[in-house]
């Protein structure tokens, strides 16, 4: 609750020059709207997301098979892995058996405190921080370069574009975010597709449930679009590619500076970190291949999808589609 407050006030804080008893009443309002979405977000999301059985922290199961270093000697590219998501994707490969990991950050100094971090932690393991944007074709280009083709390719690097109501944004800043999410995902993939050529390859793509799901969110315009962007792109890019692996998966809901950043209401469920990156590292496993193409959720129990296996395929689920006009023709 406390967060719902701090929200509705930096909202609020953009319009201080209106008279305190205003904005008192604001509040309220604003906090009984964050009230009534968290209400429906608990309400739609353990609905929805329950296709199977969802976790919030590692399980036996997905903890076994991870143990079991399924990528032993593989190598991987996390973009964004200097911290939050992307870093429990990096650490979620490293359990797996990777040994040459690249991970990207605009801010070389942080990136570079992680990387020192994560090579003392395990020396194993081959760290290659690359300090450069997803939209800068020329700087990610070279990264393939220097680091080689990776096994694995995860499009993690993201932002959250808006600033409060559609009204009021600045559309050059909701849609510089919108650039980074989508521009930068599409960037990043064209180059290790260029570089990898027709060699069998797997693209994961962290996206969210935000969307595809139907919550009442209000200043989620550009979040909401940019990534259901992504997962389109994907859909797409599989008839283009057929060698290569694509998943677009939604990691939980992870206290990072990108959740704090969106303004999503704080709650006591949230998902740990460590079970997304385990479930990527898992996505990526030879066990989960014939998920190929298909849009995923971390926190899904691996052993009940299994037993969905043949009604998915048959009736191609999980993927974006309108209700009620499921082949699209
Ligand atoms: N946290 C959640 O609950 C949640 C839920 C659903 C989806 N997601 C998705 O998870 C991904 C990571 O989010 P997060 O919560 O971990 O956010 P975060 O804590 O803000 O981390 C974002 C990461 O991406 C990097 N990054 C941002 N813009 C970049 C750019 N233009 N070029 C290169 N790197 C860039 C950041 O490094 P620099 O700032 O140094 O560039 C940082 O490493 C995002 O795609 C987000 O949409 C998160």
């Amino acid at each position: 609750m406390q967060h719902g407050h701090t929200v509705a006030f930096k909202r609020l804080a953009i319009k201080s020059s209106e008279r305190s008893v205003l904005i008192q009443v604001s509040i309220s309002r604003a906090f009984h709207r964050i009230l009534t979405f968290q209400l429906v977000l608990r309400r739609s999301y353990n609905h929805h997301a329950s296709f199977v059985k969802i976790h919030r922290k590692p399980y036996e199961a997905l903890q076994s098979r991870i143990a079991s270093k399924p990528l032993a000697g593989k190598s991987v590219i996390v973009t964004g892995g200097s911290r939050g998501v992307g870093l429990f994707i990096v650490e979620g490969f490293v359990e797996a058996g990777a040994t040459k990991i690249g991970l990207t950050g605009r801010d070389g100094a942080r990136l570079q405190a992680t990387t020192s971090k994560l090579t003392k932690a395990h020396p194993g393991v081959t760290f290659a921080p690359y300090a450069v944007d997803v939209v800068d074709e020329k700087g990610i280009k070279a990264m393939f370069s220097d680091f080689g083709v990776p096994d694995i390719l995860v499009n993690n690097a993201g932002v959250f574009p808006d600033n409060g109501l559609f009204l009021d944004q600045d559309l050059e800043k909701w849609w510089n975010g919108i650039g980074t999410n989508v521009l930068g995902t599409a960037n990043v993939t064209q180059k290790y597709l260029q570089a990898k050529g027709n060699a069998p390859g797997i693209v994961l793509n962290c996206s969210s449930m935000a969307s595809v799901m139907r919550f009442p969110l209000k200043g989620w315009s550009g979040y909401t679009t940019s990534k259901l962007a992504q997962a389109r792109i994907f859909e797409f890019l599989r008839f283009e590619h057929p060698e290569t692996r694509f998943n677009t998966i939604h990691p939980g809901e992870i206290e990072t500076n990108g959740f704090e950043v969106s303004g999503a209401p704080k709650h006591d469920d949230m998902t740990d970190g460590k079970l997304t990156g385990l479930f990527f590292a898992w996505a990526a496993t030879e066990e989960a291949a014939w998920l190929k193409d298909r849009f995923l959720w971390a926190e899904w129990d691996i052993n009940e999808l299994a037993g969905r296996k043949e009604e998915i395929l048959e009736k191609d689920l999980l993927l974006t589609t309108i209700d009620g006009f499921n082949k699209g023709f």
